[in-house]
């Protein structure tokens, strides 16, 4: 009964702690936006987000790999619908909103996101990632269009280490005002 006792007291002080330190997180933080999150947490949050990911649609490969008209309508999707946070190039810096993003969205010509597999790439751009301002652009159902249009894009992000001055020329004539 003692131990019992001692149990529920140690339970109790352990969430009275969690719940402090919450409020503090929050009060300190102001839960803004900014600062940058630092390199610890970025690594954390992508290791949580790999997990996160199923195991079946990691292994997922592109049906689309290599195909010209796939990769020219995943760049016009791109201008449209990504670049306003990304960047024509996928470096993110350019862009006006994607500068005041935390997380920043990355710079997709590197291999953080060129070493994703096609089943990720296709995953994030599904479903969004929580607690980012990486929007979900699936209709949360299976759509052949829809999954289409994604693997598209995956066949595009492919493309962005290589993209020429022409393809950005023609995206800028795409980009939303
Ligand atoms: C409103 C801003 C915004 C828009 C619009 C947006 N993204 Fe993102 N995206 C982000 C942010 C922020 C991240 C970083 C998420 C993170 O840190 O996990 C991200 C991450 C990603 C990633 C993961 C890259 C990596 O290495 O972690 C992919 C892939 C991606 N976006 C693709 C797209 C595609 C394709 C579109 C258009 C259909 C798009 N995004 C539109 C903000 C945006």
């Amino acid at each position: 009964m003692r131990s019992f006792i001692q149990i529920l007291i140690g339970v109790v002080l352990a969430v009275a702690t969690l719940v402090a330190t919450g409020l503090v997180y929050v009060k300190a933080t102001g839960l803004r936006g900014q600062p940058e999150p630092g390199l610890i947490e970025t690594r954390v949050a992508r290791t949580i987000r790999a997990f996160a990911i199923p195991r079946e649609m990691r292994a997922r490969t592109n049906p689309l790999v290599g195909s010209e008209s796939a990769r020219w309508l995943g760049l016009e999707h791109f201008a449209r619908y990504c670049a306003l946070c990304h960047g024509n190039d996928g470096s993110g810096v350019k862009s006006a909103i994607g500068r005041g993003l935390l997380p920043k969205p990355p710079d997709m010509r590197a291999l953080a996101t060129q070493g994703l597999t096609d089943g990720e790439l296709f995953y994030i751009i599904e479903n969004g990632v929580r607690f980012t301002g990486m929007p979900a652009f699936g209709t949360g159902t299976s759509d052949q269009a829809g999954d289409k249009q994604a693997w598209e894009l995956v066949t595009f992000i492919r493309r962005l280490p290589q993209i020429t001055a022409d393809e950005i020329g023609y995206m800028e004539s795409l980009n939303p005002l």
